[in-house]
């Protein structure tokens, strides 16, 4: 595996494989990788000739400069787990080659943005925007591999693909779960023993939630879910919504939308976890 650290030689290396002919596959990450991203990386190095993953901790997606201070860093680990995964290159930019001169470009997501994590986390979606933009520019996937846990993030990343008219494919992969049902980020790592078996009440809820649809409205399982998770000590919800899965709207009954996902960030102590589920 090859490790890049600046733009020209990651853009040299790529015009060579795409050269030769060779497609490329792309997996962005911010580390402190886990068993999800490697699914992610598997996928893509089966799926293409080169498997580039990019490590790179986003300063201007952070709404809380506490959070981005204490998100963690593992780059030796995470190596490792590359080398397994069979990616070909790594790009572990410094913040100074992203962002030479401040990142001035504001993005138009209609609606898409203003509901759930762009509501709570104001400015998060333009900040992700302008780095995957950035790192779709310098690697001109032909397919690039998002996981369905951060649902809004892959709905904006589709749209950006569309306004700016890139000529890739997003793929999407279902979220990767811990054998307790908690759904695996890189943020688990903050939560200690006891906080991570009571955050597995999140994913536990929500797949109970699933057997009320029939029953109920969505209004009412809102408040069934928002109740049966603030149950547990650790655990305060921010938001539950369920919407329609295309538009990310709330929906009022179950019939119109083709789709519909509940999406909910929920804080176990300090730590801000998100999952999702499907309805229909
Ligand atoms: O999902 C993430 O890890 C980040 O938001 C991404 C897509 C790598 C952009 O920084």
């Amino acid at each position: 595996m090859k490790i890049i650290q600046t733009v020209s030689q990651l853009e040299a290396l790529l015009q060579q494989y795409r050269g030769e002919g060779k497609t490329i596959g792309f997996v962005p990450t911010m580390g402190a990788l886990h068993t999800g991203h490697q699914r992610l990386v598997e996928l893509c190095a089966s799926e293409n000739d080169v498997c580039v993953v990019s490590i790179f901790v986003n300063p201007t997606q952070f709404n809380n400069k506490e959070d981005l201070q204490r998100y963690p860093r593992t780059l030796d680990a995470d190596s490792e787990l590359l080398l397994k995964a069979d990616a070909d290159v790594l790009f572990a930019p410094s913040v100074e080659e992203v962002y030479p001169e401040p990142d001035n470009r504001i993005f138009d997501f209609g609606l898409l943005d203003k509901v759930m994590e762009g509501h709570f986390r104001p400015g998060h979606f333009n900040g992700v925007a302008q780095v995957v933009s950035k790192l779709f520019a310098y690697t001109k996937p032909d397919r690039a591999y998002f996981g369905e846990k951060d649902f809004q993030q892959l709905a904006i990343i589709q749209a950006m693909v569309k306004q700016l008219q890139l000529p890739l494919q997003i793929v999407p992969v279902p979220i990767v779960r811990e054998p307790s049902g908690l759904a695996m980020s890189s943020r688990n790592q903050l939560l200690s023993e006891q906080q991570r078996s009571e955050a597995a009440n999140i994913y536990r809820v929500l797949s109970e939630s699933k057997l009320s649809v029939e029953s109920s409205t969505p209004a009412e399982v809102i408040r069934w879910v928002v109740d049966r998770i603030s149950e547990v000590e650790e655990l305060e919800v921010e938001y539950f919504e369920i919407v329609d899965g295309e538009s990310l709207q709330p929906i009022l009954s179950w019939g119109v939308a083709e789709s519909v996902v509940g999406c909910i960030a929920v804080f176990c102590g300090s730590v801000r976890l998100i999952d999702n589920i499907r309805y229909k």
